[in-house]
C-alpha cells in the first residue's frame, strides 16, 4: 500500500512491483503510495506493517519510529549498527512492541534455512554422527569494488562497525548459533585487504568456543577471490561422521577407517527458501499469532559474535560473551 526511498526512482520501482503483485493476487492494483519521508509513511493508517531495507546504521531510529507509530516490523539485518545500538535495540524496540502487540523480526534468513534445520535434526535429536566435535563454516568471496555491495555508498564510507564481515558475516554468526548453541568464547585474527570497503577489518578468522564444549572455526572474507563453492560452505564433524552443509544441500557421512559413506543427501530447492520462510514466518506471526523465530534477541547474538571477535581482532584477546 505504501513505499518510500529518499530517491524517488526506487520507490516508484518498488512501487510498480507492488501494483504488479497486488495485480495479480487481488485483481487490481489499488493505491500505493510514494513516500520520500519514512515518517509521512508511518503517519498512513492503512499501513500495518513495515519492511526496513536500509542502510545498517538508519535501522535502530527508523525501527524505533515504526513501533511508535504502531507498526509491525520485518528489519533487514543485521540489528545495529554497533553492540551499543544493537542492545538499545532489544531493550527499548522490544519493550515498546511488547507492551503495543506488535510483531518485530530481524529479517535473518539464515535462522530459516531448511538444510541447516535438517542438519541441526541429524547431529543432535538423531545423533546421527556420534558426539558433535567440531563445526567449522567459510564464506570467502571476492566483493567488487565496482558495483553491488562493495561500491554502494553508504558500504564504502560506512556509519556501523565491522563494514562487509558486520553486513555478510552476521548470517555466520546466526549460522554457528543456529548449529552449536550459545557461544562462550570468541578469539579471531583479521586482516584489511579490500580496495573500496578500507574502514575495517574484511576478512576474519574466528575460533569459537560454545557453551555446550564444541569447538568452531568460521573463515570469513569480503576480499578473497575463492573458488566457487567457498560461499556459505558449512560442516558439522562427529566422533562417527560428518555432516556437510552447501546452500540447498545437506549431506550426511558416516566414517569407517578411511572412507566416508554418504548415508543421507537432502537437496532442497534454493537457499531462497529461506527468504520465503522469512516473510511467512513474519505473516503467520501477524496474522496468527505465531512465534517469531528470529527475534531481536536472537539476532542481537548473532551479531555479539561478530563484534567479539572484532574485538578479540583489535584487542589480541579472548573474549567472553
Ligand atoms: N539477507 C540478505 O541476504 C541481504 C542481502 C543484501 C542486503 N541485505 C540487507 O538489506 C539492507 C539494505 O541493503 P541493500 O544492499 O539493499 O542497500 P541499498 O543501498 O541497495 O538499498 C537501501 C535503500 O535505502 C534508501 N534509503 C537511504 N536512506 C533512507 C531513508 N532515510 N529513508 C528511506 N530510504 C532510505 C536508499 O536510497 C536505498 O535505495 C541492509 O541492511 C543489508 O544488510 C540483506
Amino acid at each position: 500500500v505504501a513505499t518510500c526511498d529518499i530517491v524517488p526512482e526506487a520507490s516508484a520501482e518498488i512501487a510498480t512491483m507492488a501494483a504488479e503483485l497486488n495485480t495479480t493476487q487481488y485483481g487490481e492494483a489499488g493505491e500505493i503510495s510514494q513516500h520520500e519521508d519514512y515518517k509521512s509513511l508511518l503517519a498512513r493508517p492503512e499501513v500495518e506493517a513495515v519492511l526496513l531495507s536500509l542502510p545498517i546504521h538508519l535501522n535502530y531510529q527508523i525501527m524505533l519510529d515504526s513501533v511508535l507509530a504502531g507498526k509491525h516490523v520485518i528489519c533487514e539485518k543485521p540489528i545495529g549498527a554497533n553492540l551499543n545500538q544493537a542492545r538499545k535495540v532489544v531493550a527499548t524496540v522490544s519493550e515498546i512492541a511488547e507492551n503495543r502487540d506488535l510483531v518485530v523480526e530481524i529479517a535473518e534468513n539464515y535462522h530459516y534455512r531448511q538444510e541447516v534445520n535438517e542438519a541441526k535434526k541429524w547431529a543432535f535429536e538423531e545423533k546421527a554422527i556420534g558426539e558433535v566435535v567440531m563445526i567449522w563454516a567459510k564464506s570467502i568471496f571476492r566483493q567488487d569494488p565496482t558495483k553491488g555491495f562493495a561500491s554502494t555508498p553508504w558500504r564504502v564510507d560506512n556509519q556501523y562497525r565491522g563494514g562487509i564481515v558486520a553486513d555478510g558475516g552476521v548470517h555466520y554468526g546466526a549460522l554457528m548459533r543456529r548449529l552449536g548453541g550459545e557461544v562462550e568464547q570468541i578469539q579471531a585474527f583479521g586482516k584489511m585487504m579490500h580496495p573500496t570497503a578500507t574502514s575495517s577489518l574484511d576478512t576474519l578468522s574466528i575460533n569459537i568456543r560454545f557453551r555446550n564444549g564444541i569447538i568452531g572455526s568460521l573463515q570469513y572474507s569480503g576480499a578473497i577471490a575463492g573458488p566457487t563453492g567457498d560461499l556459505a560452505e558449512c560442516r558439522i564433524y562427529g566422533t562417527h561422521g560428518t555432516i556437510t552443509l552447501n546452500p540447498g544441500h545437506a549431506r550426511l557421512f558416516n566414517r569407517e577407517g578411511e572412507v566416508g559413506d554418504v548415508l543421507e543427501q537432502r537437496h532442497f530447492e534454493a537457499t531462497n527458501t529461506s527468504y520465503y520462510e522469512e516473510f511467512l514466518n513474519f505473516y503467520e506471526a501477524v496474522r496468527q499469532g505465531k512465534p517469531v523465530v528470529a527475534t531481536l534477541q536472537e539476532a542481537f547474538r548473532d551479531f555479539q559474535i561478530i563484534m567479539a571477535a572484532f574485538d578479540s581482532a583489535e584487542e589480541s584477546s579472548v573474549i567472553f560473551l
